[in-house]
């Protein structure tokens, strides 16, 4: 059967961009920037986009072309066993995606609250006990939460919709979000540089402080923040690239999207920190006391600060659109991601195997929908993040670096691209990413051990591990049947 494929390049190119684009742009890299050294972070981050970043988006986007398959055979063809790497990809996409679908949710009821701006007089009770209603522990499920629960299934059925029809259904939304979150974008940042204040935001984001650079911090930092935002590591770029034609361009590719999701980020930056310095001003306190990451940025600091505008409901919503956007266009990448792997192994049609991916994910999503969903969210967000997701990056480029052959990979790249990769492409491959990724798992254990993570009870410690090592086991145990070598 004729492998399905992409109407246009540029088709390709949004749904790739739009998966790497999205809450971790928002609400992680601006606040990185900031801690890590303002300006002075963009340095370490610049290299880790080179030196890790854009090797393994070449590495990922063609391995999918040149094999022409979904990430779990597309390892197997390198060697049965193999597999296994491509099954982790997607458990990790999995577990990534029950929560990440929650906090689209989220973003969807702040969304249609924002009409009347209910947070203006208390945010944080708002966020934590009016939508939340967030329990004292992780200890205390609770029961669901009506509201959250209903915003997940409304999440989870327009995932299912953009998905339910592959490239065909994926390329029809793209078309539409990336015009529609770009002007929606451009119109926040032009919003958030005029406002009085924006200046001391911006620079206390920006100043640089180049001391920071001699803190191996600060190279974690960037070096994990490049993984999870690119999208590398899930399976879904190489879904997504076994759509292209084989002979499609893959270094420009793998520089467009890279530089596209850095430049959102960067920008992203300027819309958080310009309406922090506002906020700031007009309340008389240091930025200091106002920055923050994560939800308690998204749905605590930052919708004070739009409550404080004028206009703020319009700037609201237009804010908590951006948010769904960007979340659902990744959210469904992960979906297509493992899609694509069952249509590669069964003859199942696509729209019952993504209607079945869909509810088991929606049903896993619902610990996430309880009293204590943001402790389970976190703990399982820290743990999935730290390990699970940089061993597949070290065990992708062991399957590729030294038992594929980076060079055969290479010469594939640099027989359909413009731009040539050297050699140095191999040595990252074969030995930086591995090194740098290990000694980062490293640095993060011997923290873990340490002190518990964020205090949580040790059950919910044992969880999170639970959930790196679960998928391993799972992952390398399925059986593999061969697989069709790859041309
Ligand atoms: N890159 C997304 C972000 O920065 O928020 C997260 C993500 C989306 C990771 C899709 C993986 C993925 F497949």
């Amino acid at each position: 059967m004729q492998r399905e494929r992409w109407p246009t390049r540029l088709t390709f190119l949004f749904a790739a961009v739009t998966s790497a684009i999205g809450l971790g742009n928002v609400w992680r890299f601006p606040y990185l920037t900031y801690k890590y050294g303002g300006g002075a972070f963009l340095l370490p981050y610049l290299i880790a986009l080179v030196v890790a970043g854009i090797p393994l988006l070449i590495l990922e986007f063609a391995l999918g072309q040149k094999l022409q398959k979904g990430a779990v055979d597309a390892f197997a063809s390198i060697k049965r066993r193999f597999s296994g790497i491509g099954w982790l990809a997607l458990f990790v996409g999995f577990i990534v995606i029950s929560y990440y679908a929650v906090v689209m949710g989220w973003a969807l009821i702040y969304f249609f609250a924002s009409v009347g701006v209910p947070w203006k007089s208390d945010t944080k009770s708002y966020f934590f006990s009016n939508v939340l209603h967030l329990s004292d522990s992780i200890s205390s499920i609770g029961t669901i939460v009506p509201a959250v629960f209903i915003a997940l299934l409304i999440s989870w059925i327009a995932i299912y919709f953009s998905v339910w029809k592959g490239t065909k259904s994926v390329s029809k939304v793209v078309n539409w979000t990336v015009p529609i979150a770009g002007i929606l974008f451009i119109a926040m940042i032009i919003r958030s540089v005029t406002l009085n204040g924006s200046l001391t935001g911006l620079s206390f984001y920006l100043k640089p402080d180049f001391s920071a650079l001699l803190d191996s911090e600060v190279w974690i930092a960037a070096f994990s923040q490049i993984f999870f935002s690119l999208s590398v590591g899930f399976g879904v770029l190489i879904a997504y690239a076994s759509f292209n034609k084989p002979t499609n361009d893959i270094a420009k590719n793998a520089v467009i999207v890279g530089v596209s999701d850095t430049l959102f980020s960067i920008l992203a930056g300027f819309i958080i920190f310009g309406t922090l310095g506002f906020m700031a001003t007009a309340q008389n306190v240091p930025i200091e006391q106002v920055a923050a990451s994560g939800p308690g940025l998204a749905f605590v600091v930052f919708p004070k600060a739009l409550s404080l505008m004028p206009f703020a409901a319009f700037f609201s919503m237009l804010f908590f659109l951006i948010l769904v956007v960007i979340a659902y266009d990744s959210a469904f990448s992960l979906v297509e991601a493992i899609d694509t792997v069952v249509m590669d192994k069964t003859k199942i049609r696509r729209e019952i195997i993504a209607l079945v991916v869909c509810v088991i994910a929606f049903l896993s999503g619902i610990i996430f929908t309880t009293n204590a969903g943001l402790y389970f969210l976190d703990v399982i967000d820290h743990f999935v993040n730290s390990y699970t997701l940089l061993a597949v990056g070290i065990l992708q480029c062991i399957a590729v670096g030294w038992v594929f052959g980076a060079d055969k990979l290479r010469v594939y790249v640099n027989k359909v691209s413009d731009i040539k990769i050297g050699k140095w492409w191999n040595f990252m491959i074969k030995y930086a990413i591995p090194v740098i990724l290990t000694f980062i798992v490293v640095t993060q254990l011997t923290k873990e051990f340490a002190a518990p993570y964020e205090n949580y009870p040790q059950w919910a410690i044992w969880l999170g591990w639970v959930s790196v090592v679960a998928p391993f086991v799972i992952a390398f145990l399925i059986p593999q049947k061969s697989v069709q070598k790859g041309q």
